[in-house]
């Protein structure tokens, strides 16, 4: 049985129940689990243990590489197994136990969690149950739809619970790149010197006897929900090919444009998607998560090449990329998050990084996770990987939100994830706003002009000139920086 799957002739006596997995799973234990923006999660072992927690309640640390899909982050939260939760999440169910206080949520960049698991500053990890396609011969373990964090997780837990996959094809076999980085101070460079660069393994390496039980199950990843481009998304791409048409011209970018890195969402995935009607050829993303538009820019010979930690696909996509992988493979590599995120590697490839903001201010300072400076929404999530060091670092967002409701340019952010030093390049439907060699003064000056909504534009202008006479290299008026958010919160609207 499962010859093909388990190959190493031993572990196929570790097949069980996922109730009899989820029972290595004790109170009070750190669980490191597989999965990656809704691709490549353990499934069966969680939901038995959500199962367990009924007649025997436990609570748990759960690490993972990013959000889970199949609503197992919600139903992990309500059935109170989920005490502490790390490093991303984005499901509505899980988000609402956040903000009430009942789960502890540590958002955290992407690339750090592992490096923090290894140098022992944060709890280790008792268990890894990571998702499969299939157990080598000498028991390395190949991922399925993602890398994510699974391969520390695996190599530094004590235990180890692999579900195979049957629904994913043996065929991702040789498209994952495991690479380690060896122990801070003395650790060499990481050696990716082009997106496509192979530096590792195509599986994880462990030794066998840590698998302690192997479950099979048989599910598909659940469907990315990302909305159609609109006018409003269309216009924000826009405005950024012509920005980088203008990079062209001046001779700081090719027809290549740099390798390109798009967070989640659908702002970005829209913004990827307008690329395919632009003058840019052979394109390559060096990226975390690769979205519907890395194969629609494949499909439309416009992309060569795609790195990244994940794919996660909608429906309709998923039937069109798996029936013909094998075309697509020779042009993708999956890598653990700390590689596809590293600050070295990102800075080295020059990249240019396209982020989604709920909001972000006069001069420049970005919020990505906290609605009113208070409530979670997803999780920075890797974009401050990406946005600290790029080439260039650009952020996208619909110039209103909640039916004009709300500015998302205010005078100051509620809560601030990329600094004003991290940001180059700020876009809305309403134009682009280039801050780069700019001063405080004069990145406001351009963001009220070009981003700004109509409605909110001459209150944001009010506001700068009145702080002007406050004076200082940013000015601001204390009392009424958050003022904007004050009235949202007692009115319903900015
Ligand atoms: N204040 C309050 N709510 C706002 C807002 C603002 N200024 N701007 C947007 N929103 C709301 C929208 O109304 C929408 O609400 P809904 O879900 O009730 O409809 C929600 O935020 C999402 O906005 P949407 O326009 O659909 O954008 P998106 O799907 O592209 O997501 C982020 C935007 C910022 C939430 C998302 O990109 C994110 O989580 N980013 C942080 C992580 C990240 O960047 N990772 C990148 C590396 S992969």
């Amino acid at each position: 049985m499962y010859e093909d799957r388990i190959r190493h002739g031993a572990l196929r006596d570790k097949v069980v129940s996922a109730a009899e997995a989820a029972s290595l799973i004790r109170d009070g234990m750190v669980v490191g689990m597989s999965g990656f923006t809704r691709a490549g999660e353990a499934m069966a072992v969680p939901l038995a243990l959500a199962e367990l927690a009924k007649t025997d309640p436990l609570k748990i640390t759960l690490l993972t590489g990013a959000s889970l899909g199949h609503d197992l982050d919600k139903i992990l939260a309500e059935a109170k197994v989920t005490a502490r939760r790390m490093p991303f999440q984005s499901d509505p169910g899980l988000r609402r136990a956040i903000n009430q206080g009942e789960v502890m949520f540590i958002d955290q960049h992407l690339s750090e969690t592992v490096e923090q698991l290894r140098r022992g500053q944060i709890p280790g990890v008792d268990v890894a149950v990571i998702e499969a396609v299939a157990i080598t011969s000498d028991g390395g373990i190949i991922p399925t739809t993602s890398i994510g964090n699974s391969a520390s997780f695996a190599i530094l837990a004590d235990k180890v619970i692999v579900e195979i996959n049957l629904s994913q094809p043996l065929g991702f076999e040789g498209l994952h790149d495991v690479f380690i980085p060896t122990y801070a101070p003395n650790r060499m460079p990481i050696p990716v010197v082009t997106v496509d660069s192979r530096i590792g393994t195509p599986w994880i390496a462990i030794p066998p006897e840590k698998i302690a039980a192997i479950v099979i199950t048989e599910k598909q990843d659940s469907a990315a929900a990302i909305s159609a481009p609109d006018d409003e998304t269309r216009a924000i791409a826009g405005h950024l090919i012509r920005f980088f048409e203008g990079e062209m011209a001046a001779g700081r970018l090719t027809k290549r444009l740099a390798p390109l890195q798009a967070g989640i969402g659908t702002i970005a995935n829209a913004v990827l998607h307008g690329l395919i009607d632009s003058p840019f050829e052979d394109m390559r993303m060096y990226s975390e998560v690769l979205q519907d538009s890395t194969f629609d820019l494949m499909d439309a010979g416009k992309l060569s090449f795609a790195s990244g930690s994940s794919i996660t696909l909608s429906a309709e996509c998923n039937a069109r990329v798996m029936a013909q992988f094998d075309r697509y493979k020779p042009k993708l590599i999956l890598r653990p998050q700390e590689i596809s995120n590293h600050p070295e590697v990102v800075r080295r490839l020059g990249l240019i990084a396209i982020n989604t903001a709920l909001e972000f201010d006069i001069y420049g300072n970005v919020n990505s996770t906290h609605v009113m400076g208070t409530n979670m929404m997803n999780g920075i999530g890797g974009s401050g990987d990406f946005a600290r060091n790029s080439m260039l670092s650009v952020f996208v967002t619909k110039s209103i939100a909640k039916a004009g409701a709300i500015s998302s340019v205010v005078p100051m952010v509620s809560h601030v994830d990329h600094t004003e030093h991290d940001v180059d390049i700020l876009v809305t439907e309403q134009g682009l706003a280039d801050l780069r060699g700019l001063a405080p003064r004069e990145r406001a000056v351009r963001i009220i002009a070009n981003c700004a909504h109509p409605d909110w534009r001459a209150g944001l202008a009010d506001y700068y000139e009145r702080a002007l006479s406050f004076g200082g290299h940013t000015p601001h008026i204390l009392e009424e920086a958050l003022s904007w958010h004050v009235r949202l919160r007692n009115t319903g609207r900015m």
